[in-house]
């Protein structure tokens, strides 16, 4: 039997880059995956593309720092499927937004990195956590970055709201323990894809150097991580960091 045979899980920000493997990897595990994806397009692609690998797949237009359409999401997955095992609240604004001293990032800038870093990980995980609550069980992965350990500069909002949604995973973990639900973080290190396009040579490097293994990150080294913490390997395991960095920085 597959690792996830049987389970339904929901992937937000599934369109593209993490998100999007995420959900092929737990696809291929046996898992139903909903993409919850505010871009229409690439939303409907990945799961297009997950059907076609012979999988069940749905996508839902979900904007996760609205809580009506969180709402939304979560019933739909319950009218088609009738239940949530898992959730991956990966959905980010990580694409482009460094770059800027604390004095530079403007009140909006910081307000939306917040909207949807931070409120986007609560109201995800307040739409689908009651479903998981009734059956006792489930797990929940949020997603940070070691950006909020190291402290990395011109990036100020970005790792304020990564730091939040870590302490947010462990009073979580406490609310949901008592119902047989999990929920963890993972924070993985500067990862070579696509929404790090835009991060300078030099600072690629100086990670690569400092750390303990001294390679690119890429998505395949985050992806076995997250299955596991929503796999019942990992059912002792609740209110957890995480960081998956090659070791730059350890906790
Ligand atoms: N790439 C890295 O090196 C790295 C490192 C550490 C942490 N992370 C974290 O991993 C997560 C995914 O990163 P990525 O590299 O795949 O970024 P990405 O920008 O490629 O993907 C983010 C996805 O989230 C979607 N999204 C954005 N706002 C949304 C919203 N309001 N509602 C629903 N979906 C929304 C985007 O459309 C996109 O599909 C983020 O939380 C990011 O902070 C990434």
């Amino acid at each position: 039997m597959k690792k996830h045979q049987g389970k339904v899980i929901v992937v937000t920000g599934a369109g593209r880059g993490l998100g999007r493997a995420y959900a092929e990897r737990l696809s291929s595990e046996g898992a139903r995956v909903a993409v919850a994806e505010i871009d229409a397009v690439a939303g409907a692609h990945a799961a297009e593309e997950l059907r076609k690998s012979g999988m069940d797949s749905m996508f839902i237009e979900t904007d996760v720092s609205s809580k009506e359409a969180t709402e939304a999401m979560a019933a739909r997955v319950l009218e088609k499927w009738g239940q949530i095992d898992g959730l991956v609240a990966n959905a980010g604004l990580a694409n482009s937004v460094g770059g800027r001293t604390y004095d530079e990032i403007t009140v909006a800038q910081w307000d939306r990195i917040m909207e949807v870093n931070v409120r986007g990980t609560w109201l995800s995980c307040r739409a689908v956590a009651p479903y998981m609550q009734e059956r006792k069980n489930g797990s929940i992965v949020t997603v940070s970055s070691d950006t909020a350990a190291w402290g990395s500069p011109k990036l100020l909002h970005y790792v304020t709201s990564k730091g939040a949604v870590e302490a947010f995973t462990r009073a979580m973990a406490r609310e949901l323990g008592p119902d047989g639900v999990r929920i963890n973080c993972v924070a993985p290190g500067l990862l070579n894809n696509e929404a790090t396009a835009g991060v300078p040579e030099a600072k690629r490097e100086w990670n690569i150097r400092n750390r303990a293994i001294q390679r690119e990150g890429t998505t395949d080294d985050i992806v076995g991580l997250v299955s596991f913490l929503l796999s019942d390997e990992a059912s002792f395991i609740t209110g957890q960091l995480i960081v998956a960095n090659g070791g730059l920085v350890f906790h």
